[in-house]
């Protein structure tokens, strides 16, 4: 079995487009909640966005002329290719490179962008990573900055094995919208390649960073989206 989140990403990048139209991963609640809080920042803004994958949606979050630059990231250039198209009509600057979050974070100007944001990407890296995620976001971020981030997260006390567990079961038998291949696929994916961490050990992460106002802004199930600020 294939530990490669971009391979299996592009293999089960169809499938991912069903879970999105289907709102299985609450891609709908999330965006109103985070739109919501962008009406409070009118821009013009400068936003990084980590694992943007083919930014569909994050080009629905924003009023037309509230984003001034827009740079994506993504380790799958299959994705940036979409990701292109999907931006073409949003008239901000773009900047779309094929790279790890943590490089594209530590090649970012420093003190530069208003907004990173990220969303379903940071659970791919390693724990330690991501505690080196949030202290480049603290470097690249302006002082009145923030970080949006739309991620699965544990329940506090679960382990990874049980987590994996109780989400495959919710696949298996409540993503009626896929077929039985394509359950398999994306369950297969969650097993490989998902390393999810639980909601208060990313606060601390964040806290650890340099950014002491965190707030959760929504939550389904281990579909979170949170606030972290100065
Ligand atoms: C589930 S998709 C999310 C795409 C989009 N942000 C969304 O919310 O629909 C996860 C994306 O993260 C990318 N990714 C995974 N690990 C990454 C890393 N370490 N650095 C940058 N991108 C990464 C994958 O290639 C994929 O496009």
């Amino acid at each position: 079995m294939s530990a490669d989140p971009i391979t299996i990403f592009r293999k089960t990048w169809g499938a991912y487009q069903k879970v999105i139209s289907h709102n299985l991963m609450f891609h709908r609640e999330i965006a109103t909640a985070v739109a919501t809080l962008f009406e409070s920042r009118p821009g013009p803004l400068h936003l990084i966005d980590l694992g943007c994958g083919d930014a569909s949606h994050i080009v629905k979050l924003f009023k037309p002329g509230q984003l001034e630059e827009y740079c994506g990231c993504d380790l799958s250039q299959f994705a940036l290719d979409k990701a292109r198209k999907n931006l073409e009509p949003f008239g901000a600057a773009v900047n779309l490179c094929s790279k790890d979050m943590l490089s594209a974070l530590r090649e970012a100007p420093e003190s530069h962008y208003d907004i990173v944001y990220s969303s379903y990407a940071l659970h791919h890296p390693p724990a330690e990573s991501k505690q080196a995620v949030f202290s480049e976001c603290r470097h690249v971020l302006r002082d009145n900055g923030c970080i949006i981030l739309v991620d699965v997260m544990r329940d506090e006390g679960q382990a990874r094995q049980e987590y994996l567990y109780s989400y495959n079961k919710t696949v298996r038998t409540q993503w009626e919208a896929l077929t039985p291949d394509e359950r398999n696929q994306v369950q297969e994916h969650i097993r490989s390649c998902d390393f999810p961490e639980t909601a208060s050990t990313l606060e601390q992460l964040a806290r650890n960073a340099g950014f002491s106002k965190c707030q959760r802004l929504e939550k389904q199930t281990w579909h979170e989206a949170w606030c972290y600020e100065v």
